[in-house]
C-alpha cells in the first residue's frame, strides 16, 4: 500500500512497511467508524429519548437475546481480525528469513557501532544495498537502547547481556532516519543516525572503498588464539578438553542436565561469559569465565569466528557433544589458566 499521500507518515521504504501501514489503516478505520457510530447514536438517543415532562416514567425494557448475540459476535469477529492480521504481520517481522546478510550492531551511550561481516565499521550510519534481506544482530554495552528505523517500520530493543534481532529489506534507495527509541540517559536524543540504502552495485563500491578492515571472523580467530581458547577447543575448533566448535553453530546441543539447547548467538555468548551455565554432555565445568575480558564487539567477533567454522576439514570429528570420547582420556597436562 502506498501511503505517500499522508504527510505525517514516514516514507515507506521496506518490504514490510506497506503491510504495517495497511494494518494500521485498518485499525484506524475501524476505530474511527465505531467512534463516529457510537457518538452519533448517543447524540440521537439523547435527543430522541429526552425527558419531556418532569413526571414522566419510562416504559420498562426487557432484554433481547438476539440483539445481545449480535453485538457480541460482531465485535468478537472484529477483534479476531485484529488478532489474526496483527499476528501475521508480527511473525513476518520477527521471523528472520534464511540467507539474510548479517550486520552486527552494538549500542552504547550514545552511539551506534555497526560492523559488516566483511569488516567495514560505521558509527551512527548504516549502509545497505536495496532489495537484499538484512539481519541485524544487536546488543548493548551499557543500558537498554532501541534500534528504530521509521521508514522500514521496525523497532527492537537492544539489551545489555543478550542479543536481539531485527530484519528488513529496503525497497527504495535514499537516506532514512535512524533513532534510539528508548530513553537511555542524557544524550538519548542525540543517539541518532542515518540508514543509507544504495543500489547493489553502488553498495559494492562502497564496501571496497571502505576496505582494509579485518572481518569479524578473522578478528575472532585472533582473539580465539590470544585468549587461549585453542588450548581446549583446538586451533580450528576441532575440540579437545572442551567441546568441538566446528559446525557447532545452529545445532542442537545436549547438556549434562539432560536438557538441550540450540547453539545460537545467545548460547555462544553465554558460554563465553558464563561457561558454567550450560555444560555440554560429556564435559566437565572447567572453563573459566571471560566476563570483563572481552567487549561486546569482541564477543560478536568470537561468535563470527565460531560461525565460520564449518565442518570442511575432514580430519575434524563431526559431533560437538560426543559423550563417548571422555575428555578425561584426552586431557593433556592440566592447564587451567591458559595465558
Ligand atoms: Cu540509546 Cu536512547
Amino acid at each position: 500500500m502506498d501511503s505517500g499521500w499522508i504527510p505525517w507518515l514516514p516514507e515507506a521504504a521496506s518490504s514490510l512497511a506497506g503491510q504495517v501501514d495497511a494494518l494500521y489503516f485498518y485499525l484506524s478505520g475501524v476505530t474511527a467508524f465505531f467512534t463516529l457510530l457510537i457518538s452519533g447514536v448517543i447524540i440521537f438517543f439523547v435527543i430522541r429519548y429526552r425527558r419531556r415532562s418532569p413526571f414522566e416514567i419510562p416504559r420498562p425494557v426487557a432484554g433481547s437475546h438476539r440483539l445481545e448475540t449480535i453485538w457480541t459476535i460482531i465485535p468478537l469477529m472484529i477483534a479476531m481480525s485484529f488478532f489474526v492480521w496483527g499476528t501475521n504481520v508480527y511473525f513476518k517481522q520477527v521471523k528472520v528469513p534464511a540467507l539474510a546478510t548479517e550486520i552486527n550492531v552494538v549500542g552504547k551511550q550514545w552511539m551506534w557501532k555497526i560492523q559488516h561481516t566483511t569488516g567495514q565499521r560505521e558509527i551512527n550510519e548504516l549502509h545497505v544495498p536495496k532489495g537484499r534481506k538484512i539481519r541485524l544482530v544487536m546488543t548493548s554495552e551499557d543500558v537498554i537502547h532501541s534500534f528504530y528505523i521509521p521508514a522500514f517500520r521496525i523497532k527492537t530493543d537492544v539489551l545489555p547481556g543478550r542479543y536481539t534481532y531485527e530484519w528488513f529489506e529496503a525497497t527504495k534507495t535514499g537516506t532514512f532516519h535512524l533513532f534510539c527509541a528508548e530513553y537511555c540517559g542524557m544524550n538519548h536524543s542525540g543517539m541518532i543516525g542515518s540508514v543509507v540504502v544504495m543500489e547493489q552495485k553502488e553498495f559494492d563500491n562502497w564496501l571496497t572503498g571502505n576496505g582494509n578492515n579485518q572481518t569479524p571472523a578473522v578478528a575472532g580467530q585472533q582473539l580465539f588464539q590470544s585468549l587461549g581458547c585453542a588450548s581446549c577447543h583446538g586451533v580450528n575448533g576441532e575440540g579437545g578438553r572442551g567441546p568441538t566448535l566446528a559446525g557447532l553453530f545452529g545445532r542442537q546441543i545436549t547438556l549434562t542436565n539432560g536438557g538441550s539447547v540450540v547453539a545460537d548467538e545467545d548460547y555462544i555468548r553465554e558460554s563465553i561469559v558464563n561457561p558454567q551455565a550450560k555444560i555440554v554432555a560429556g564435559f566437565t565445568p572447567i572453563m573459566p569465565t571471560f566476563q570483563g575480558q572481552v567487549s561486546e564487539e569482541q564477543l560478536l567477533q568470537l561468535k563470527a569466528f565460531i560461525k565460520s567454522l564449518h565442518i570442511e576439514n575432514p580430519q575434524q570429528p563431526v559431533p560437538a557433544a560426543s559423550p563417548a570420547s571422555s575428555p578425561a582420556q584426552s586431557r593433556p597436562t592440566p592447564q587451567l589458566n591458559p595465558k
